[in-house]
């Protein structure tokens, strides 16, 4: 059993931590898999009333394993990655995720779905799918422009560099920007005051926030995901791969 994904329930809150700092948190099949059962399981379980997502004080994730990308591509939307996306974005609890360190790709896209997010001040966002010939996902492209503005958005998006907690606080993506070494135990001590309070008026009042777009998010996953399936195949992305584990520069003169 690996322990890449490590999982830790105490007190009526559920941890589940990114743990593979060799590798820079990159999410493996395995992780996703692991991580959506695990959401599973807290939503099925009445003593579980919230989730805490973190990482590492110098890295939340490097995003999807690129090996992973390169050798066993997710297969259609049963996949543990799509489950993964499918069960944070519809969790019906408090989920609290505290984010230091680089958090690329779906370390961002997942924050999306997080009720609230603590930030150490070295926390770097970033989406860089175009970059890797790909298109974003975790409906992403329905809710950075909602929440940046579409300029911003598209900046983040089509740019895919990375920018830094403050700038992530003023938009509204984390809730605040405290000390690398401070952001999991805040979000421990959020995640303790919340799992004190009524878990029905916790969950209606979460359900009845999000209503309004349950079926627009997944809708437009559903339609990110088949295109992005495509755009893994595709020969932009190969290069992109190819270079990354090849520690040189794409070159996309051709695609
Ligand atoms: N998939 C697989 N391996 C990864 C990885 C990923 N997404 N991100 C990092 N790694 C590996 C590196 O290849 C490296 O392996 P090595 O020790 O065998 O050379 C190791 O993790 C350490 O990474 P490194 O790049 O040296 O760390 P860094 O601190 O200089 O940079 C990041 C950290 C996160 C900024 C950088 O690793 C990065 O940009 N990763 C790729 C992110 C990405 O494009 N993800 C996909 C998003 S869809």
């Amino acid at each position: 059993m690996s322990n890449d994904i490590l999982i830790h329930t105490e007190a009526g809150v559920m941890t589940i931590t990114l743990n593979r700092p060799e590798r820079k948190n990159s999410i493996t099949s395995a992780m996703y898999g692991a991580m959506a059962d695990a959401l599973a399981a807290a939503q099925a379980d009445v003593a579980i009333r919230v989730v805490v997502l973190q990482g590492h004080e110098t890295i939340f994730s490097a995003g999807n394993d690129i090996g992973d990308f390169l050798n066993k591509p997710p297969a259609g939307m049963d996949s543990p990655v799509f489950r993964f996306l499918r069960g944070i974005a519809a969790f019906p609890k408090p989920l609290v995720a505290a984010v230091c360190g680089p958090a690329v790709g779906v370390g961002t896209t997942m924050l999306l779905h997080c009720d609230l997010v603590y930030a150490g001040d070295n926390a770097a966002f970033s989406m860089p799918f175009v970059n890797l010939g790909l298109c974003p996902e975790a409906a992403s492209s329905l809710l950075l422009p909602q929440m940046l503005g579409y300029h911003r958005a598209a900046e983040a998006l089509l740019l895919g560099e990375p920018f830094m907690a403050e700038a992530a606080l003023e938009v509204g993506l984390v809730n605040r920007v405290v000390a690398p070494t401070e952001a999991n135990n805040l979000a421990q001590s959020v995640a303790k005051k919340l799992a004190a309070k009524p878990m029905t008026s916790l969950v209606e009042t979460k359900r009845l926030m999000k209503k309004g777009q349950q079926q627009l998010v997944a809708q437009q996953m559903d339609e990110e995901g088949a295109s992005f399936g495509r755009m893994l195949g595709e020969p932009a992305a190969r290069e992109a791969f190819g270079a990354f584990m090849a520690k040189r520069k794409p070159d996309f003169s051709k695609v």
